[in-house]
């Protein structure tokens, strides 16, 4: 049975006895809302660790005034019961003042990973995310923890923040978990109306036909704009970005070369915002 604790003291307590028998801790830190894609991250964890313990904590800081914050998604109890389901050990579910007590003066910026596309959209964003995973780690002290894919830039900026504050953890990626029909699990696929939902797959779809033009030699300067048509006919906002980066320093990249790249896109289908990417590789 999965033990639920709300406090940095009561995690430190329920974690001290694997300590002292040295057992290795992984950690998955979530907004809650879960679903097969966080499954498949304490899988994972599972999978490299001896314990796992899960937050799930819906991170005011990270969220724009304009943004979802209120209307995100709380269902703990229906959290509590899949973490159980999976085999994880203890859900963290601090209360924001645990988190972030009175009078807190503390932020953690990471410089440059941040600066394009999801930062470039959301300012506050990564600013917040950095500053919760710091302050999560403090509490866990994991061994390593596990990040989806599908947030592939926030993903870069925790490694880079654990590894420049020295916090000794393992950023582990995990792969996008999709819908058969392509669609990247996101709490956020909630808000989509039936027929949003239905015209959602063409994020992916889109993706994929310019990874392939991509692989053929075409450019970006050639098939981006082909792409942001085909979203917008498929019903979504003209995208945000629709870029090909540098899989490590998110540089940005015409046509792939020897690099590692990653193509990302984010885009709104009506008021909901949808973000993904693929890994891409010369053929
Ligand atoms: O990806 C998320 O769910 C959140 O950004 C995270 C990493 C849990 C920080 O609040």
């Amino acid at each position: 049975m999965i033990a639920t604790v709300r406090t940095a003291a009561a995690l430190r307590a329920a974690l001290a006895p694997w300590r002292r028998e040295g057992l290795r801790i992984g950690f998955v830190p979530t907004m809650g809302a879960l679903h097969r894609g966080h499954a498949a991250l304490v899988e994972h964890a599972l999978a490299a660790c001896d314990r796992v313990v899960v937050s799930v904590f819906v991170n005011p800081t990270q969220f724009a005034p304009n943004e979802d914050f209120a209307r995100y998604p709380r269902t703990e109890e229906a959290d509590a019961a899949l973490l159980d389901r999976v085999g994880a050990q203890v859900l963290y579910a601090p209360a924001v003042e645990e988190i972030y007590p009175p009078g807190d003066a503390t932020r953690v910026t990471v410089a440059g990973l941040t600066e394009p596309m999801e930062g470039a959209i959301r300012p506050h964003f990564f600013t917040g995310v950095a500053t919760v995973c710091a302050r999560l780690f403090c509490h866990v002290q994991p061994d390593a923890t596990f990040f989806g894919e599908k947030d592939y830039q926030q993903l870069l900026v925790v490694r880079r923040m654990a590894r420049d504050l020295g916090l000794g953890v393992e950023v582990i990626g995990v792969p996008t978990v999709r819908e058969p029909d392509g669609l990247a699990l996101s709490s956020r696929n909630a808000y989509l109306s039936a027929s949003e939902r239905a015209a959602a797959p063409a994020l992916h779809r889109v993706l994929q036909r310019v990874a392939a033009g991509l692989r053929d030699g075409a450019s970006m300067a050639t098939l981006a704009p082909e792409a942001m048509r085909a979203l917008v006919h498929a019903g979504f906002t003209a995208p945000d970005y629709l870029d090909l980066r540098e899989a490590e320093t998110l540089a940005p990249l015409d046509r792939l070369d020897a690099t590692p790249a990653r193509l990302l896109v984010a885009a709104r289908l009506g008021t909901t915002r949808l973000i993904d990417n693929i890994p891409v590789q010369r053929a």
